[in-house]
């Protein structure tokens, strides 16, 4: 039988600090009615003045660890998913993995935008079956409020900051934990989702500060169409892989960026309300912390038992997509 890789425990960790619909009304031309209509978010989570994706990211990694009993010092592989790490070098996760002492570690980020939590378990799923590594966190981490422009309108309502932590082992049993992943990407879309400024193609100048090019730009209406399309192609996919359909989905976790987009997908999977978990009212799009997050969530709630088929499904900036299938 093919190895699975067993979740042992999670992590997450989201800043105090609540920004609502209302407080964005005093900001912005907008609304509690648009927000709420247009994307389902009433409410994001804003870090702190010189808190970074790292800070984050290891607070989320830390309840994980504590929660498995195991010391950083085991942690074999390492790996951060962030579209807003705390510099374009060194990475995060060599960040992380310094403020966590997880000094046996592998570790390195994983660049797939609001994929890349997922992007992040198959890598380390391949990883660990190929016999490099025994254990992984692989840790999603964003702090998106820090490259959003709270004069435009368009973007400042949707993304917040958190993040959230898996600790992953490879077992043999096929009972619980990942046993299928389907990744893709389409690169013709890079310019739906994007931060222009800041890396070697557009360095930072006095004139990139001033039009605000070092903040996240989006083109929300034609990404909403290929998130969907996206995102239905990834599932399909995913379940195909383990020969399943979505009749056999106990429950599906979407990566939160807009609940129209969640809605869009799950008429078209045909799968029920019910069968899916949604909290992007709470923390709007956190990017690559939105699924760790929100599987979190529904784990420390009790809605998965041991046998539960769990469907993570996720799209992202670049364009991205990805699918992970688990038992538990
Ligand atoms: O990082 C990748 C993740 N990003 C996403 O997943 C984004 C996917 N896209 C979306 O979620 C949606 O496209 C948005 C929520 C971004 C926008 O919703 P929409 O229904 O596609 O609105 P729209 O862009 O078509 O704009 C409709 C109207 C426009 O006004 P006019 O031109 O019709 O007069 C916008 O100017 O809504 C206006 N508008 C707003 N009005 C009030 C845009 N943002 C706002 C706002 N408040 N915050």
């Amino acid at each position: 039988m093919e190895p699975y890789l067993k979740i042992v425990s999670t992590g997450i960790s989201v800043p105090d600090k609540v920004l609502t619909n209302q407080d964005l009304e005093k900001m912005v031309e907008t609304s509690d009615e648009w927000i709420i209509t247009r994307t389902g978010i009433r409410e994001r989570r804003v870090s702190a003045p010189g808190v970074a994706s790292s800070d984050l990211g290891t607070q989320a990694a830390q309840m994980a660890l504590d929660a498995a009993g195991i010391s950083a010092a085991e942690v074999e592989l390492l790996l951060v998913a962030t579209a807003s790490g705390d510099y374009l070098f060194p990475s995060t996760a060599c960040v992380v993995q310094k403020n966590l002492g997880a000094d046996q570690a592998t570790a390195f980020d994983i660049s797939a935008a609001c994929s890349g939590f997922l992007y992040g378990l198959t890598v380390a799923y391949s990883l660990m079956k190929s016999g490099s590594y025994r254990n992984a966190l692989v840790i999603g981490a964003e702090t998106l409020t820090k490259i959003t422009d709270y004069q435009d309108r368009s973007t400042c309502v949707i993304f917040g900051d958190g993040a959230g932590a898996m600790l992953v082992t490879l077992g043999n049993d096929n009972n619980n934990g990942i046993f299928a992943s389907h990744l893709g990407s389409d690169g013709k879309f890079t310019t739906l989702s994007n931060l222009p400024a800041g890396g070697t193609r557009l360095p930072a100048t006095a004139d990139t500060v001033r039009q605000h090019r070092h903040f996240i730009k989006m083109e929300g209406n034609e990404l909403f169409k290929v998130a969907v399309r996206s995102m239905e192609e990834a599932a399909r996919l995913t379940l195909k892989k383990a020969g399943l359909t979505t009749a056999d989905v106990d429950i599906l976790i979407p990566h939160q960026a807009n609940l129209r987009i969640i809605n869009a997908l799950i008429k078209r999977l045909g799968i029920p309300d019910e069968r899916v978990y949604i909290n992007i009212e709470r923390y709007g799009n956190t990017s690559a912390a939105s699924i760790p997050i929100a599987y979190h969530e529904a784990r420390s709630k009790g809605l998965l038992s041991e046998d539960s088929v769990v469907l993570l499904v996720a799209f992202g900036g670049g364009i991205t997509w990805a699918g992970v299938l688990l038992r538990g």
